[in-house]
């Protein structure tokens, strides 16, 4: 697998996906500011602005050594920013993770199943995964519905639960090459 440069985009039909960068830090903290993020995603990035630029600066080590990659997804028409979109390597080979979020005033638009689809198409093609996996807590209907437009299978009941939410029920599901 070749290095991904950092200026590395990723187009769909109408968002562009980039490396997450410190210029989006003030979008990021406003959208997780939002009390329809509590608690139910995996990878939170910090709300408070000076410790999101330091996560900023790890995820873009994360993305040099290969081991994650965070974009920003943008509007392609205006580089507006919508959202976020996660890949992580997981401990067995050829198995990645995927995370997502988009900002509220843009739910309801499919922002989130082009750009997951794109990153997943993406890890097959340029990371080599064979196993794209999701979870969404049992409450995050939302989030179900993404997974399941994405085309990914159940696969089990996740005995820890959601870490961020103490939610005891988080559902994992699967896409293969
Ligand atoms: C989950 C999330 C990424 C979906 O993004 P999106 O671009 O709006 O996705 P979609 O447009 O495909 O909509 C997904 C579902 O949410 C529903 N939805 C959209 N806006 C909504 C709203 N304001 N309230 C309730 N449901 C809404 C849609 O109707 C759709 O369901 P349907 O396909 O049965 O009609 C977004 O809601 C989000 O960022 N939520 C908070 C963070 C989060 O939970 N991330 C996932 C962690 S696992």
């Amino acid at each position: 697998m070749n290095a991904i440069p950092h200026d590395f985009e990723i187009a769909t039909a109408r968002c562009v996906l980039r490396a997450l960068g410190v210029i989006d830090a003030p979008f990021i903290a406003a959208a997780l500011r939002d009390d329809a993020f509590a608690g139910d995603m995996r990878w939170d990035l910090p709300r408070d602005e000076t410790a999101l630029i330091a996560a900023v600066a790890a995820s873009r080590d994360k993305w040099s050594a290969g081991s994650a990659y965070r974009f920003t997804v943008l509007l392609q028409a205006t580089r507006e920013p919508l959202g976020c979109i996660a890949l992580r390597h997981e401990p067995r080979a050829h198995d990645w993770s995927i995370g997502f979020w988009i900002a509220r005033p843009q739910w309801g638009h499919g922002f989130a199943v082009e750009a997951a689809a794109a990153a997943s198409e993406f890890a097959f093609s340029q990371l080599n995964a064979t196993t794209v996996r999701a979870a969404h807590a049992g409450r995050n209907r939302q989030s179900r519905r993404v997974i399941e437009k994405l085309g990914m299978r159940f696969k089990r009941q996740l005995a820890e639960g959601c870490a961020a939410s103490g939610m005891p029920s988080e559902f994992e599901y699967t896409l293969e090459r």
